[in-house]
């Protein structure tokens, strides 16, 4: 590798597609994947994905020259054209129909300025029905916008409700259509002549099935605010995509591009007429590694394989993972999240001057900025549809990342009234059935299935009713302040700590027992290993608590058990009063947390928290007490 240090040269690119093609990304970069084959071959024409899974990067890679045999359109509708297409009705005609009529007639444009210019191309004469579309274009050339690939929304309602010239058409004047009565009927008459005009010249030029004419609706986003008209808007497109190809049979092909939280929010009669068209785009994370390392050698150099830069350039593991799998299990799994991951990894190490790599401490303070990021574009991302999402988030702060459905309840309840005055029009999902569904369904948290826990994916399956483990996805441990799985924080340990530093220095003696220190220290000392060795063996038999939970309470208490072996070899010696009001502290407070959560399998008598309030009254009596009071029962 070259002179100038690999991490300095490394970029993993920008995080939307638009701009990531400016920079050439899209063409050495981008990584072939199912859904991208399906929609080349035309088996799919209903791109569905979450905000940053690569819908735009299809669109923009379709659109490459050589990507695709025919040509292609893109069409994405900016925000004035939406506050126009919200507005517009027809009279006489049901407000999805009027919006597909606009689709139509956006679609016939595209397809008809396409004709004009491909039919250059063709050697040989130029047919009537394209010269008809010329001369259509040029008439209209001021309701259609100036630009070649103008979109023509910008005047297309003043068009189909009564300006557009058809007389290229042979159809002469608008009194032509006195006779048909309503508005929307006379539009519905326009729009027909003019696609009749487009799917001539198709058949008269003879491109398909060879070449075909895609075009592509991206960015729909920008127009939609999840109002009744916003949802019409799209149902029109859809029902327009359709008729597209009943009316221009193989010779022009529409694919939609669609963010998954808008269509799934669509209702309509025929809404099950699409599933066979709808393809959700979903990674694997074998492909996501695959597209880091085409983007990391595209930008650095051939030589830069996967070995190499999860090796020398980023550190082996991470928290004792791979990298590349601690990273991605930090993330939602989409490109977008990866590519600001790790660009964010790369700037924090050159920011700490390591230029030659980057190490473990870089990776780990990016997690957390990534972590706070992904917190707010979550909320951001489904602001419209769930506008109430961040303020369910401190439901989640400072505790476990795992949360049983009792706990949650509790915690809901405690808040569910200020919610329900807060967000009114939300009441009917901010229950705990609703919350749970909705925090599962945006992958905030995840669910205990089997021996895994599932966060949201393609195919979803709901939250079942007797489901009753929770986990925040790992993603926003880090900026919730949750990143361990009970919450209750470590056994701040302080004799082991003592002791090593004595070892490193070599300057530890051991203490015969039973010689210099007191008996009631000692004696205080075997009550406290006692009470840890109860609670590991209650620990081990206890089957209703959650693994994690379990062997990260079994881990603390063993450093609580640790720490008291070694004490009596500490020097300068240690307060045993101290470690063990301590250690009875710790107990207490482990005790309320598992109670609190409802991570306590049984509630009766045998419980785990039961068994630590017990322990942690008689450790703390047996400080108090003199020897006679043994506080052991
Ligand atoms: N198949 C792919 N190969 C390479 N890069 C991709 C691919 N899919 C997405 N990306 C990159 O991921 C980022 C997010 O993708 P984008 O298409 O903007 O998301 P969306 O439009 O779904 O919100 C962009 O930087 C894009 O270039
Ligand atoms: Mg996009």
């Amino acid at each position: 590798m070259g002179e100038t240090s690999v991490v300095v040269r490394l970029h993993f690119g920008r995080d939307d597609a638009e701009r990531d093609s400016a920079d050439g990304l899209l063409r050495e970069g981008f990584k072939e994947t199912a859904a991208y084959s399906a929609v080349v071959s035309g088996r799919k024409m209903l791109v569905i994905g979450r905000k940053g899974v690569g819908k735009s990067a299809i669109c923009v890679r379709l659109a490459f020259a050589g990507a695709h045999s025919g040509g292609t359109a893109l069409i994405t509708p900016d925000d004035t054209a939406g506050e126009e297409i919200r507005q517009f009705e027809l009279t006489g005609l049901a407000g999805d129909h009027a919006k597909s009529l606009m689709w139509r007639y956006v679609f016939a444009l595209r397809a008809a300025q396409y004709l004009v210019r491909h039919a250059a191309e063709h050697r040989g004469r130029t047919p009537a029905s394209v010269k008809a579309l010329r001369s259509f274009l040029k008439a209209n050339q001021e309701l259609i916008g100036e630009a070649q690939d103008a979109n023509g929304f910008q005047q297309w309602s003043r068009g189909l409700s009564g300006s557009l010239s058809l007389e290229a058409f042979g159809v002469k004047a608008a009194a032509d259509f006195a006779r048909t009565s309503t508005e929307g009927a006379r539009a519905a008459y326009r729009l027909k002549v003019l696609e009749e005009g487009v799917r001539l010249g198709f058949a008269d030029l003879g491109c398909a099935p060879a070449h075909t004419l895609l075009l592509l609706v991206d960015q729909l986003e920008q127009v939609w605010s999840g109002d009744l008209a916003s949802n019409s808007l799209i149902i029109g497109l859809l029902l327009a995509a359709r008729h597209v190809a009943s009316q221009y049979g193989s010779a022009l092909r529409c694919v939609l591009f669609l963010r998954s939280d808008i269509y799934d929010s669509l209702t309509f009669g025929e809404g099950d007429k699409f599933r066979s068209d709808e393809l959700r785009i979903d990674w694997t994370e074998s492909d996501l590694e695959d597209l880091v390392v085409r983007r990391a050698k595209s930008s650095v150099g051939p030589e830069l394989t996967a070995q190499r830069l999860w090796s020398e350039v980023f550190p082996r593991t991470v928290r004792g993972r791979r990298t590349a799998s601690y990273l991605l299990s930090h993330t939602l799994l989409r490109p977008r999240d990866l590519i600001q991951y790790l660009n964010e990894c790369q700037f924090t190490a050159i920011g700490n001057g390591h230029h030659d790599r980057i190490h473990e401490s870089d990776v780990l303070a990016a997690t957390r900025r990534f972590s706070e990021w992904k917190l707010k574009d979550l909320v951001q991302e489904y602001l419209v549809a769930h506008p109430f999402l961040e303020r369910l988030f401190p439901l989640f702060q400072n505790s476990g990342y795992l949360m049983t459905r009792a706990a949650l309840r509790h915690r809901v309840e405690l808040t569910q009234d200020t919610l329900h005055r807060e967000f009114p029009a939300y009441a009917v999902v901010l229950t705990l059935d609703g919350i749970i569904t909705t925090l599962y369904e945006v992958g905030f948290l995840g669910v205990r299935r089997g021996n895994g826990i599932v966060y949201a994916g393609v195919p979803l399956l709901p939250v079942q009713p007797h489901e009753d483990e929770f986990h925040l996805h790992p993603c926003f441990r880090e900026a919730l302040g949750a990143t361990s799985a009970a919450g209750v924080g470590a056994y701040d340990r302080q004799v082991l700590d003592s002791i090593q530093s004595q070892v490193t220095s070599g300057s530890v003696h051991v203490v015969p027992q039973g010689g210099s220190r007191a008996a009631r220290g000692y004696m205080l000392l075997g009550r406290l290993e006692r009470a840890c060795r109860s609670v590991l063996g209650h620990i081990a038999r206890s089957d209703g608590l959650p693994d994690e939970v379990r062997t990260e309470i079994a881990a603390q208490v063993r450093r609580i058990l640790d720490d008291t072996e070694h004490a009596p070899y500490a020097d300068p010696p240690v307060d045993e009063d101290r470690i063990v009001l301590e250690a009875a502290g710790y107990f207490r407070t482990l005790a309320s947390r598992l109670r609190r959560d409802g991570l306590d399998g049984d509630d009766g008598a045998d419980s785990l928290a039961v068994r630590l309030s017990e322990l942690s009254t008689r450790l703390v009596r047996s400080v108090g007490g003199g020897p006679g009071s043994s506080g052991e029962s």
